[in-house]
């Protein structure tokens, strides 16, 4: 289990959320005045950060990777961008839990590029957008965002997670309805909370379910979200999205796709799912993408109508009011992503066809990838938690990088490692990986339960 994985757990339990959903059950907050809690018996587990059970969690994982003598592989440091081929004190792993997609982190142009915006405009752009931050990289990157997706307007915020927040935070209310996948990600989770609006699941990909909800709930809301993503995270497969614009379009309601692991990886062209479905970019209410993925960068960015960009720029508290412009460096390397995204649509292609190979050679050999289809994640689904924990310290002595996926980050019995393939990965690395499962597949010791 990796650090990414317990705070993935932390925030899952602080954000009630389970490993299953089900349809129609209600999770949102309380409306009303809460009632007066009872009593309860104050102890150092609620004053004192050594008792806080999160912490007797994260020492048992640190127990068991101790005293199973496997090497402790969170918050590792790595020398070099981190490629298909990443340096780790000393040795050469082959890496699969970066999402370097396109293989543009270290190349020279995106380096030059942000080295030309920390000359021009210094290390930050020295406010918030909104009062003395603009830059015109920002705006070259939101015109840009906007025609490749042919929509009217674009907004770059400072992060992906914050940006997620602060959209559906904002523009749904308490007299609002949000549904979505029950596999969506958790900054849109904690948007959609953090908004007050009720919320409802449907089972992943379950477009029946979704309609059902509409029928149901729609006439009782007034502005009704409905959330996806273009490539699911945990899964690798891409959602019906057509079906789902034509769902929103009888019930009234907006969509919104997150883009993180589609955006410049899926379709002909690379350019997410307007390209690989071939729809017109009006059809989705709110296009996002993290730019942390493909654009090798950070940063994140909101497209669609301009009335929409128009109230979010000026009004949703944590995009671009009450914080500071993503730094020039980090804006012109995403810009820089975006224009060798068009330039060379190959890089999505040798992602998505490596992701391929992976899938067909894993499958060939009897192992399990789950869900996933065109897209650049593989997951190799595990029997339960604690093989799927063993397997990953396994492949770290063989020198290869990935994380294990459990619950509650994923529901239980759905354990998995998960595959990021970027254009880089070669054939060699994905047989000498996929050889490697098979290996420890067959000698897995028997599971005692632990995770
Ligand atoms: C599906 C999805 N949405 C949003 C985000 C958040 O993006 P960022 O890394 O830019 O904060 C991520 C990143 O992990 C993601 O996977």
């Amino acid at each position: 289990m990796t650090t990414h994985l317990h705070i993935e757990r932390l925030r899952a339990q602080l954000l009630g959320k389970q490993g299953t959903a089900s349809v129609g059950a209600a999770t949102g907050p309380e409306q009303g005045p809460r009632a007066t809690p009872a009593k309860v018996k104050v102890g150092p587990e609620h004053y004192d950060f050594a008792y806080f059970p999160e912490l007797r969690e994260f020492s048992n994982t640190q127990w068991y990777y101790n005293t199973q003598g496997y090497e402790w592989n969170m918050f590792r440091q790595h020398l070099g961008a981190s490629s298909a081929v990443v340096e780790m004190d000393g040795r050469q792993l082959i890496n699969y839990a970066s999402y370097n997609y396109l293989d543009l982190l270290g190349d020279p142009r995106m380096q030059d590029a942000a080295k030309q915006a920390v000359d021009a405009f210094g290390t930050s752009a020295g406010s918030g957008r909104i009062n003395m931050g603009e830059i015109p990289i920002f705006t070259e990157f939101e015109q840009l965002i906007s025609q490749t997706l042919g929509v009217e307007d674009a907004v770059m915020a400072v992060n992906g997670y914050g940006a997620n927040v602060a959209t559906l935070g904002y523009l749904a209310r308490r007299q609002d309805l949000v549904i979505y996948d029950e596999l969506i990600h958790n900054s849109m989770l904690m948007g959609a909370k953090l908004s007050g609006a009720r919320r409802l699941t449907f089972p992943h990909n379950d477009y029946d379910a979704l309609e059902q909800l509409l029928v149901e709930h729609r006439q009782h809301y007034e502005r009704v979200l409905i959330l996806t993503e273009g490539v699911y995270s945990m899964d690798g497969d891409i959602p019906d999205i057509p079906r789902m614009i034509d769902i929103k379009r009888r019930h009234h309601a907006l969509l919104m796709v997150d883009e993180a692991h589609s955006m410049g990886v899926i379709g002909p062209r690379g350019l997410g799912v307007v390209d690989y479905f071939g729809l017109d970019g009006a059809d989705i209410d709110i296009h996002f993408s993290s730019m942390s993925k493909a654009f090798a960068t950070v940063g994140g960015y909101i497209a669609g109508r301009k009335e929409l960009i128009a109230i979010l720029k000026h009004y949703a508290p944590g995009l671009l009011l009450y914080t500071a412009a993503p730094t020039p460096a980090s804006a012109a390397a995403g810009l820089q992503a975006l224009r060798i995204m068009h330039a060379e649509p190959e890089r999505a292609r040798r992602a998505v066809s490596n992701a391929g190979y992976f899938r067909t050679q894993a499958r060939a050999a009897g192992l399990d990838t789950g869900l996933s289809h065109d897209s650049a994640i593989v997951p190799i689904m595990m029997p339960d938690g604690e093989t799927a924990v063993w397997t990953t310290a396994q492949l770290f002595e063989q020198n290869i990088c990935t994380f294990p996926m459990i619950f509650p980050v994923v529901p239980r019995n759905t354990e998995r490692l998960r595959f990021f393939i970027s254009a880089a990965h070669t054939r060699e690395h994905i047989d000498r990986t996929v050889e490697l499962l098979v290996d420890l597949r067959k000698n897995a010791p028997a599971s005692k339960g632990l995770f």
